[in-house]
């Protein structure tokens, strides 16, 4: 199948390399020159594992690059739109790119066209696209719409995208849905499987093959949404629990183990910590707020979503505070500046927000994080200082604070963080550690939904075992 993807950007540049890993003729068009050079020359813009080696194997090949949009539709005969749909002020995804694309889409078609939604975008939206394109002249014989949501997650993009959990084709018309499910055969008839065995590691849980799930466009649109606010929802709600277990000495991973080990509520996305951040999570949760509401349906729940998720920042900088009595002049070694462990992206990362108030309240910060530094020094201004590791950051600091989730975080070397700290204090926006561990090095551990480990308490448990 010969494919035309627009857009190079997350979804649109993972899609790209993943159609052709399936065996498709992909073109990928940015009208970022400079993108687009760093894509031709073989670099990879983003922190993706297997990407740079799906890139490098099928560049130049299967997959090209092209300024020419107007080209690429001419030479394929599906077009997936994956171009960005930033918040705006009011919440609702601006959707002016998506509108400019299906433009020029309607300028160059010599054919039929299946035209394809893989960025986020509201219900409606590929109605939008079909008034534009038509408005723009083309002939409804000449094109279908279809909405294709994509489900991947930053760090395992590649993966959720060769292995995912569903493959949601939203079409109003056979001939289209035909042509969808004709790209994805490898996947739903488990012929990629059986042929690449190996090449892209299957993950633990994989469904092979792949479910595929027909649905009207509408539909589509809105299981997008749907999905990621109920995956905030689950995220918010643990938090809320959490918060419950801090007043009553009651412990949120007993409490999540528990309630997770109930398949129908499931074990994922009920991890406490200090809230989601993202380039989804944050967006899709008010864009979807304010379809609904334009729908004329208020949807209150999902601003409990957010409200919850604001707070959990908020409540752990008072942590911060109370476990070091004042902050003024404090030195704070920070692990974390990714939004999630696994990405180099600080989208709305917790991370940043909360080492924002830290300067703010004249705290000097020295961080650190295996991927995301490069692109906080960028937009973080104050007295902060980046480390080459964790240990450098916490040489002096009166607290070790644990704000992103990358795996090695969670295997500090203790006995050597201790140390280096000026005053024995890890707090930990993300739960890595139990708190016997912590206990039995004598640290000062303050976590979400959990008692704080006293030195008090560890000092007498070492007495005991004396
Ligand atoms: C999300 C969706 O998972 C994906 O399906 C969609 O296509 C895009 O948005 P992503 O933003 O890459 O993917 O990350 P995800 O792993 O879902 O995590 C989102 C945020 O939630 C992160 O900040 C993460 O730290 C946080 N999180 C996740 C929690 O705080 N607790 C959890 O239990 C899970």
């Amino acid at each position: 199948m010969k494919i035309a993807v627009v857009g190079s950007g997350y979804v649109g540049l993972v899609a790209s390399a993943c159609f052709a890993e399936l065996g498709h003729e992909v073109i990928c068009v940015d009208n970022d020159p400079e993108k687009l050079a760093a894509l031709v020359r073989g670099e990879t813009p983003i922190h993706e594992q297997y990407l740079p080696e799906l890139l490098a194997r099928h560049r130049g090949q299967r997959l090209k690059f092209s300024a020419s949009l107007p080209e690429a539709v001419r030479a394929s005969s599906v077009v997936f739109v994956a171009v960005g749909t930033p918040p705006r002020e009011t919440g609702d995804a601006d959707l002016s790119y998506v509108e400019a694309v299906a433009r020029e889409i309607a300028q160059s078609l010599n054919g039929y066209k299946v035209v394809v939604e893989k960025s986020t975008v509201p219900v409606y939206t590929s109605e939008w696209i079909r008034r534009v394109m038509q408005l723009t002249g083309a002939k409804a014989a000449d094109f279908d719409v279809v909405s294709n949501p994509e489900f991947l997650r930053e760090g395992t993009a590649v993966s959720d995208f060769l292995y995912p959990d569903r493959i949601v084709i939203g079409a109003d018309s056979e001939r289209a849905a035909q042509i969808l499910q004709e790209i994805y055969a490898p996947l739903t008839k488990g012929t990629y499987y059986a042929r690449s065995a190996g090449v892209i590691p299957e993950p633990p849980g994989a469904k092979i093959p792949a479910q595929l799930i027909l649905t009207s466009a509408k539909s589509a649109e809105l299981i997008k949404h749907a999905s990621n606010a109920f995956l905030a929802l689950k995220i918010s709600f643990i938090n809320a629990v959490a918060n419950v277990c801090e007043a009553v000495d009651a412990d949120v991973e007993q409490v999540a183990l528990g309630i997770g080990t109930d398949s129908r509520i499931g074990k994922r996305f009920l991890r406490a910590g200090i809230g989601y951040g993202g380039s989804c999570f944050p967006k899709d949760v008010a864009a979807f707020r304010s379809v609904a509401r334009e729908c004329g349906y208020d949807f209150p729940m999902l601003q409990e979503i957010i409200r919850v998720n604001d707070e959990q920042r908020k409540r752990f900088l008072k942590k911060v505070r109370t476990a070091l009595w004042t902050l003024r002049g404090k030195r704070l070694a920070v692990l974390g500046l990714a939004y999630k462990g696994g990405t180099d992206d600080i989208r709305e990362s917790p991370a940043l927000d909360i080492i924002r108030s830290l300067l703010s309240e004249q705290c000097s910060v020295v961080a650190y994080d295996p991927a995301a530094t490069e692109r906080a020094q960028q937009v973080i201004t104050g007295d902060i200082t980046y480390a080459e590791d964790p240990y450098q950051a916490a040489v002096g600091a009166d607290a070790l604070l644990i704000l992103t989730d990358w795996e090695g975080f969670a295997a500090l070397d203790l006995a050597r963080i201790k140390s280096l700290l000026r005053y024995p204090i890890v707090i930990d926006g993300r739960n890595l550690y139990s708190r016997e561990t912590m206990q039995k090095e004598g640290l000062l551990y303050v976590s979400v939904g959990r008692a704080t480990v006293e030195l008090e308490s560890s000092r007498a448990s070492a007495l005991a075992k004396e």
